[in-house]
């Protein structure tokens, strides 16, 4: 594998570090690039580079000082992402914007800025971090789950724009995954004392860190990605997720909507300490 050089983003934490460190354990050449590369930070056997993906001249020179370091990449992967959990009603748009820009745009910007270097090789993967959120949506998870969706569509179609050139999409759907940063999950400004959505918000955000605190292990995704990264062709969907997560989604589709949303309303509701 250490012909194949891999560029990553938002390697400095969470699934990103881990899926970086294991592609690097599997031989595989990493770039990485997160905002904190730039502080300092780094992330081990891989070449660690400053990155915002919300920042055009930040890409410009990863992409300047990657390519100097390794040469164009064969496989892309757009981990960068962050969090704001709120209500629909009253985030603000600047948050609704904050998400996307990170999750969505960031992603399609760096897309733009690789697919020229893969059609010269004539050849190339583009690893997309969706989420099961991509799939189904939850309570106070507006932002991010908008975002999730449209990283889900732009995948489809993009995988059918980009076939022709030799270059294949994965979209990888994890569940809930230990060690994602707490600092990358905010709460909205939109939610304040008196909002009407703070007795049921405190609840269903308890949930939500329950069930990441109890997540699967994050370097059996990675572990799991660096394998299927060796495999002749890549699935268009890697889902990693714990087997009621899978059923969520099963039921997702085949349920009528009302009886779904009374079952995943009710769980987000649920006590937990
Ligand atoms: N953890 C889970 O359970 C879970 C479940 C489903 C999907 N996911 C997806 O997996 C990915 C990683 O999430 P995580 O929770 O594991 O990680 P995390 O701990 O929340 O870390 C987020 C990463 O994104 C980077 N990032 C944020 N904004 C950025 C920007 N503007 N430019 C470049 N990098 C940026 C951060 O680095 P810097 O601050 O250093 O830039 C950090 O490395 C995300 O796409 C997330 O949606 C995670």
């Amino acid at each position: 594998m250490a012909d194949q050089v891999v560029w990553i983003t938002g390697a400095s934490s969470g699934l990103g570090l881990h899926t970086a460190q294991a592609l690097a354990r599997n031989g595989f050449q990493v770039v990485a690039g997160a905002r904190s590369f730039g502080k300092g930070k780094q992330a081990e056997g891989c070449h660690c580079l400053p990155l915002d993906v919300t920042d055009a001249d930040s890409m410009d020179a990863f992409v300047r000082e990657a390519s100097a370091f390794a040469g164009p990449p064969d496989i892309l992967v757009n981990c960068a992402g962050m969090l704001i959990l709120g209500a629909c009603e009253s985030y603000p748009l600047s948050e609704l914007r904050q998400v996307m820009e990170t999750n969505f745009f960031g992603q399609a910007a760096m897309i733009s800025r690789v697919m020229p270097l893969m059609r010269e090789k004539g050849h190339g993967r583009i690893v997309n971090f969706s989420s099961i959120n991509g799939l189904l949506g939850i309570p106070f998870e507006g932002a991010y789950t908008a975002s999730k969706h449209a990283v889900e569509g732009y995948s489809e179609c993009l995988a059918l724009e980009v076939k022709p050139f030799g270059i294949e999409i994965m979209l990888v759907e994890p569940g809930d995954h230990r060690s994602g940063s707490r600092a990358y999950r905010g709460h909205s400004k939109g939610i304040t004392d008196d909002s009407p959505y703070k007795t049921a918000f405190d609840l269903g955000t308890r949930v939500i860190a329950h069930d990441e605190d109890n997540g699967s292990d994050p370097d059996r995704l990675g572990e799991k990605i660096a394998r299927t990264l060796k495999k002749k062709h890549l699935p268009r969907r890697l889902r990693i997720a714990k087997p009621d997560q899978h059923v969520a989604v099963i039921l997702h589709d085949l349920l009528p909507n009302r009886l779904f949303e009374k079952i995943i309303g009710s769980y987000y509701r649920k006590n937990v300490r």
